[in-house]
């Protein structure tokens, strides 16, 4: 398996012809720094995106930030000044500050964006950048539904720009190495699948409070309905000593669809990698969940437990995804033998739940010790670490290569794919006992059920609409867009 050079695959519905490049991809000199802009001043961004890039300032000059809301605005460009006084002893490092990303888009000094908001807006801003002709950082999960991650992914091909997404356990040593093991058959044909995403919880508050002078609430409702009454708990924390939190729209139809898409973009997308499911995905999902309880004016609405069975190669691979499991991905093979990873720690930020069973669980783990001897010729050691997975973001931008990344799009608009098709088999068996059964054909990225294929399409509302940002670049709409 090669890790640190993958091929860049062209995926289905691809365009006729490649735009002419808009970016400066590829032409960057020796010792010329990336000016990389951050849309996003909130949890993820100040936590780990940020101070894990910033840090390699051979490579990068961070000179921009954008929010909707300017009270995080504000703090995004002390924030970054603040690292540059510790990083290189700069008094007054110069920030631009953006409170709409299309005008941050529209800054041709920046070369790459990180993009570090809310799954419902990914589509728009990453099309927004990459029309624009900027290299990007995107969150995971990929997209909020599978043809808005097609989107990007075609976009991003024709624009010949570099995509790394946030599921950075694709760098870290113990995914990486069960991966390849599973990959060299090391545990013979794959049978089973166990992956266990972790459990939300419900909360959050339906009363109704004024909307804070310094959020553009509208805006950030973006694609989605702008009826939906304002409350702290249905976006994010006002105080910024807590930006560090766990946001509530994390567990909020349908700003995000819940542990799902939250830990299923990282362990679904290792599960896709092991099963060597890169290019393609699962024939059909089925199963069932339970909904949080919205009753005494709770507002979080998306799953709690859950169990789904995902269909592989034609049936004789059973990914197995339930709320019973350990957090972390089991291989399991022909002959009972099995792979575990997981991470060091049981959570992403200190914020998020706890996930059940972590105790008896360590990151890497095996039915055999000896299973896990490494394939002799292995690049993969016990020093890789998360932080390569922003270093070759980096890397890949400068080398103007976007086979280069370890998650590029296309790999993440698989993944993502799989778990929008779990979120879609829940709400199709919403109310129904032993829930739904949804097939699925990776190569047309097509379902014949008429109700999922609904749930395909793009959000759109106003002016916040994908079609109408291909036509402000003078670009036809992408086959994804016209059905
Ligand atoms: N890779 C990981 O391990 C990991 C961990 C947690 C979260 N995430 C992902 O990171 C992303 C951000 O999550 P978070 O927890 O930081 O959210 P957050 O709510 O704490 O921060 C998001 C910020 O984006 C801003 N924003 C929203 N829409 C915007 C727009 N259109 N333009 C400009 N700014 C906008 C908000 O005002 C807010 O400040 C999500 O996609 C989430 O799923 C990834």
């Amino acid at each position: 398996m090669n890790l640190n050079r993958r091929n860049f695959l062209v995926g289905t519905g691809a365009f006729a012809a490649p735009l002419v490049m808009g970016g400066c991809c590829g032409c960057f000199k020796a010792n010329e720094k990336i000016n990389v802009g951050v849309v996003g001043i909130g949890r993820i961004s100040t936590t780990m995106d940020i101070p894990k890039t910033i840090c390699h300032t051979d490579l990068c000059r961070f000179t921009a930030v954008c929010d909707l809301d300017s009270k995080r605005l504000v703090h995004g460009v002390r924030f970054i000044k603040e690292q540059y006084r510790k990083l290189t002893g700069e008094a007054n490092a110069p920030v631009k500050a953006y409170s709409d990303y299309r005008d941050m888009m529209a800054d041709p000094t920046i070369d790459a964006v990180m993009i570090c908001i809310p799954d419902h807006w990914h589509a728009l801003v990453a099309v927004e950048a990459l029309l624009a002709g900027k290299h990007i950082w995107l969150q995971k999960p990929f997209a909020q539904t599978v043809k808005e991650g097609r989107i990007i992914a075609e976009v991003a091909r024709r624009k010949g720009l570099v995509v790394q997404v946030g599921s950075w356990q694709r760098s870290v040593y113990q995914f990486m190495l069960v991966c390849e093991l599973v990959q060299a058959g090391r545990i013979g044909e794959v049978k089973r699948v166990e992956v266990g995403v972790g459990l939300d919880k419900a909360g959050g508050s339906s009363a109704v409070e004024p909307v804070p002078e310094n959020l553009n609430y509208d805006m950030w409702l973006g694609p989605t309905d702008e009826k939906a009454p304002y409350n702290w708990t249905r976006v994010h924390d006002q105080d910024l000593k807590k930006i560090g939190n766990r946001p509530g729209w994390i567990q909020m139809a349908p700003y995000g669809w819940g542990m799902i898409t939250n830990w299923g973009a990282h362990h679904l997308d290792i599960a896709q990698w092991g099963l060597g499911k890169d290019d393609s995905g699962p024939e059909g999902v089925s199963g069932t969940c339970e909904w949080m309880d919205t009753s005494g004016g709770r507002l979080w609405n998306v799953h709690t437990t859950y169990d789904l069975h995902y269909s592989y190669n034609g049936g004789k691979t059973d990914l197995h995804l339930c709320n019973k499991f350990p957090c972390g991905v089991k291989f399991i093979g022909e002959k009972g033998d099995w792979l575990y990873c997981m991470r060091g720690a049981a959570k992403v930020t200190p914020s998020d739940p706890d996930t059940p069973s972590n105790g008896k669980m360590k990151p890497l783990m095996a039915s055999k010790n000896k299973l896990l001897e490494p394939i002799a010729g292995s690049k993969i050691t016990p020093q890789c670490g998360s932080q390569d997975h922003f270093t070759n973001w980096l890397e890949a931008i400068k080398a103007g290569d976007p086979s280069l990344t370890v998650t590029n799009a296309e790999i993440a608009q698989r993944s993502s794919t799989a778990c929008c098709l779990g979120q879609m088999c829940m709400e199709l068996g919403r109310g129904k006992k032993d829930g739904a059964s949804l097939k699925w054909c990776p190569a047309k990225e097509d379902t014949c059920c008429k109700e999922a294929q609904k749930m395909l399409k793009p959000f759109a509302r106003g002016e916040y609409d994908l079609a109408k940002t291909f036509k402000r670049f003078g670009q036809d709409l992408p086959p994804a867009l016209k059905g």
